[in-house]
């Protein structure tokens, strides 16, 4: 079994006013961030990721201003000059840094990960997204976002381009000959020529390859279209919580796509992203876990849930079903997964729902409330091991929680979840890999 941890939102949204959340002066502090990775290495993590999002969410009444005022998805700083900081201080773990490929250029990401795969000695993931959000576009000279399949047409490209150039290089070019004088050897670098509908990037990459060649691919489309996208190239596939039948269909669709592409299944995994809070006793998990859905304002809710679907969800209708708003939420061009995929599950799609139980639910979601998972080490292991073997026993889990005690519930993690998994042979006891894609084989 992998285990992930997910930073993405450290000391932010809804829950930094628990006790223990470190902000003000401490947020952001590279000293945080270096405090995470010492303390996931000692644990054997895999993997620290950061999700991204680069607007400050204005879906919610089109506008900013709840999102600023509660502190929704923002602030929010690109992350790789902080996996520099942290792999200065850690030898194995591995960092997943998230860009957008609708917005990104693949030349100018290919090179930037090249230089994070060497000062890392191989250990970066590159987790790749198209975004789901108008905020982000509308920072890259969008108006709207791009239609769902063609951020897909576009990811597939851009990917295509980012692997000739990483390949544009090959690993013997180099030879630093003083006799000769000979630096590289101009056979061994060649052009990509490459002329699609989205870029047009002469190559070859300026650079020595890095450790990995390739950074660790990791992509979470949920839709047929992303996980078409998916099978192309990932190493691992992200997938969101759901319940355990719906993770054996996602699974079985992501190996039928796999397979179409001529890749093996067994070789590629899911991680699993997961809420979970461990505590010495289940009474003290579960007292941190009533503490998530404290002082919560509802337009705080409202700015998280419209962000995270990219559908503006004050102008609902008092009462509504959940397949009328996934209707509205793909006629906006956004994608129905997460919350409202997850209420579908519960409630089924024609349930109809009043506004008020809407943000009542989308309260427990926005503060993970509803989906966390509050044990002892050995009731969260259990938790695990069903998941994972009902998910085909392939990949692993992305372990969220509480932000405003990641502190604290890294270290229960580490001291008391990891050891317990390690008892039950379902953990590693030491890094075997010498780079991130050796410790994250499946
Ligand atoms: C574990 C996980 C991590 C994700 N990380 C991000 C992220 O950092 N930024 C982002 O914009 N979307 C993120 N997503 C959303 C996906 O990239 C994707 O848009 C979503 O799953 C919808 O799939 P679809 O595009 O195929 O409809 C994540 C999804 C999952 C399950």
């Amino acid at each position: 079994m992998h285990l992930a941890i997910d930073v993405s939102w450290t000391q932010v949204e809804t829950t930094w006013r628990e006790p223990g959340a470190r902000v003000g002066r401490h947020y952001p502090d590279v000293g945080l961030f270096e405090d995470i990775a010492r303390t996931a290495e000692r644990g054997l993590i895999d993997l620290i990721f950061f999700g991204d999002s680069t607007g400050i969410p204005s879906t919610w009444k089109g506008s900013i201003e709840d999102a600023v005022r509660y502190g929704v998805a923002w602030p929010r700083m690109d992350m790789s000059p902080w996996i520099v900081a942290m792999s200065r201080v850690t030898k194995h773990i591995g960092f997943g840094l998230t860009y957008a490929t609708t917005f990104m250029h693949p030349f100018y990401v290919a090179r930037l990960l090249n230089s994070l795969d060497h000062i890392t000695n191989g250990r970066l993931a590159f987790n790749v997204i198209t975004s789901q959000r108008k905020a982000d576009a509308q920072n890259y000279g969008f108006d709207e976002l791009m239609e769902h399949g063609q951020r897909y047409d576009r990811m597939d490209e851009f990917i295509d381009v980012c692997r000739a150039l990483w390949a544009s290089v090959e690993p013997d070019a180099f030879e630093w000959n003083r006799e000769t004088g000979l630096v590289a050897n101009p056979a061994k670098v060649r052009a990509i020529n490459h002329e699609g509908r989205f870029f047009k990037v002469k190559g070859p990459l300026s650079v020595p390859p890095s450790p990995q060649v390739v950074p660790v691919l990791i992509q979470a489309g949920g839709s047929p279209r992303g996980t078409r996208t998916a099978a192309r190239f990932v190493d691992h596939v992200f997938g969101a919580r759901k319940p355990i039948p719906a993770m054996a269909k996602q699974r079985a669709e992501v190996d039928a796509a796999l397979r179409s592409e001529g890749r093996d299944p067994g070789k590629v995994g899911i991680i699993w992203s997961t809420q979970v809070m461990v505590g010495e006793t289940e009474a003290e998990a579960k007292k941190m876990k009533e503490r998530l859905i404290d002082r919560v304002p509802r337009e705080a809710v409202g700015a998280w849930l419209s962000h995270n679907t990219g559908f503006d969800m004050s102008t609902l209708p008092r009462r509504f079903t959940l397949r009328e708003l996934n209707e509205r939420i793909v006629a906006a061009n956004a994608s129905p997964v997460g919350f409202v995929q997850q209420l579908s599950q519960t409630l089924g799609h024609d349930g109809e729902i009043t506004l008020e139980e809407f943000f009542e639910q989308g309260l427990r979601t926005a503060t993970s409330y509803a989906t966390t998972v509050a044990g002892t080490a050995a009731q969260i292991a259990d938790y695990l091991e069903e998941r994972f073997e009902g998910a085909g026993s392939r990949g692993g889990f992305m372990l969220r929680h509480s932000q405003a005690e990641q502190i604290e519930m890294l270290h229960n993690i580490v001291d008391l979840l990891v050891p317990e998994l390690q008892r039950r042979g379902r953990f590693r006891t030491a890094y075997t890999g010498r780079t991130l894609r050796e410790n994250l084989a499946v």
